[in-house]
């Protein structure tokens, strides 16, 4: 009885947690609705059929019990005709209803669709993590982030997909379907999400060694939070303020930090790893393995390859004193 309650308890967890995470079975928005919709018609319908099935096994099974000597030949008063009644007639109508429902949800929402208009985000795969460059508009009005994307309510965002390495694959389960990054060629997909949230989405092309941990944010605003988003975002880094934060910006420009690391409005304009300028703002660090949060933050800086081996982020530990401390302060406030 106690392994019983143990398993149901700690199913009801995972259940609850994916369906307010990441569930194709909790669409949030009208992608995933269809592909929801699509799933439980098919399930539904292979069910009825199913239970059919077993009842007429059933039903043949006892109705000629004992009576195996009296069989008659199977093409006898039209028993061949069952064959292509079952066999063909009906299967053909089931799978083009099935088939033509699937073609209808692919075109309310495509998932490869709508290329040939610009795309409002393009985002790169890297090992492993989410380059996130918002393109529409003039030049001033863009920029670029990291594994955190931000979408109005209600609206359509056109998303180019491309990858820089390996294969990775753009997956948000309550949004929408999967659609891959692949080096050398742009994909399409188009999300929509129906209520303000937070919606996270995983890597679904293996991709090496920390795959598993190339995590996503979609974060849906209301209109005028997601305008003071981009607006924040458009702007340089934020100045530091304190004399800590000053220090500790002091030595991320000295570090080996600002090779691969941008902060707009500073010197550092290295482009290997993820864009930091608004780095404070983000839910998520190391593409959302960790929470952001100043002693995670203090962990990657000096132990990456601990907390995420392979990645290229070095353990950077050559720091004295309150240095640790400083930089941390400085990246934080980066919002
Ligand atoms: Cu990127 Cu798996």
């Amino acid at each position: 009885m106690k392994l019983r309650a143990i398993l149901i308890s700690s199913s009801a967890v995972v259940l609850s947690s994916c369906g307010n995470l990441q569930s194709m079975l909790a669409p949030g928005g009208p992608a995933a609705d269809n592909l929801a919709h699509l799933g439980w018609f098919v399930f539904v319908l292979f069910l009825v059929i199913a239970v059919i099935m077993w009842g007429l096994i059933a039903w043949v099974s006892l109705r000629r019990r004992g009576s195996f000597q009296h069989h008659q030949p199977v093409d006898a008063g039209g028993g061949q005709n069952w064959i292509l009644i079952g066999g063909f007639a009906i299967p053909f109508v089931i799978l083009a209803v099935v088939f033509v429902s699937g073609l209808k949800g692919m075109s309310v929402f495509p998932l490869h669709g709508h290329a040939g208009t610009p795309p409002d985000i393009r985002v790169t795969g890297h090992q492993w993590w989410w380059q996130i460059e918002y393109v529409k508009g003039p030049a001033h009005e863009r920029f670029i982030t990291a594994s955190e994307i931000h979408i109005p309510v209600g609206q359509p965002v056109d998303i180019d997909l491309t990858s820089i390495d390996v294969i990775h694959s753009f997956f948000v389960p309550r949004l929408h379907g999967k659609v891959d990054l692949i080096p050398g060629q742009m994909n399409r997909i188009r999300i929509q999400a129906s209520t303000a949230g937070v919606y996270r989405g995983q890597c679904a092309e293996y991709c090496g060694a920390q795959h598993a941990h190339m995590i996503l944010y979609v974060v849906a605003d209301p209109p005028e939070a997601y305008q003071r988003w981009r607006t924040t975002q458009m702007q340089e880094a934020p100045e530091p303020a304190s004399d800590q934060e000053k220090r500790g910006q002091a030595l991320f420009l000295e570090r080996p930090c600002a090779t691969c690391h941008t902060v707009r409005g500073t010197m550092a304009g290295g482009r290997v790893g993820p864009d930091l300028t608004h780095f404070g703002s983000r839910l998520g660090l190391a593409s959302n393995a960790y929470w952001n949060n100043d002693a995670n933050l203090s962990a990657w800086v000096t132990h990456a390859q601990a907390l995420k081996p392979d990645v290229v982020m070095p353990n950077i530990t050559q720091f004295r004193g309150n240095e640790l401390h400083d930089i941390v302060a400085y990246l934080r406030q980066l919002r």
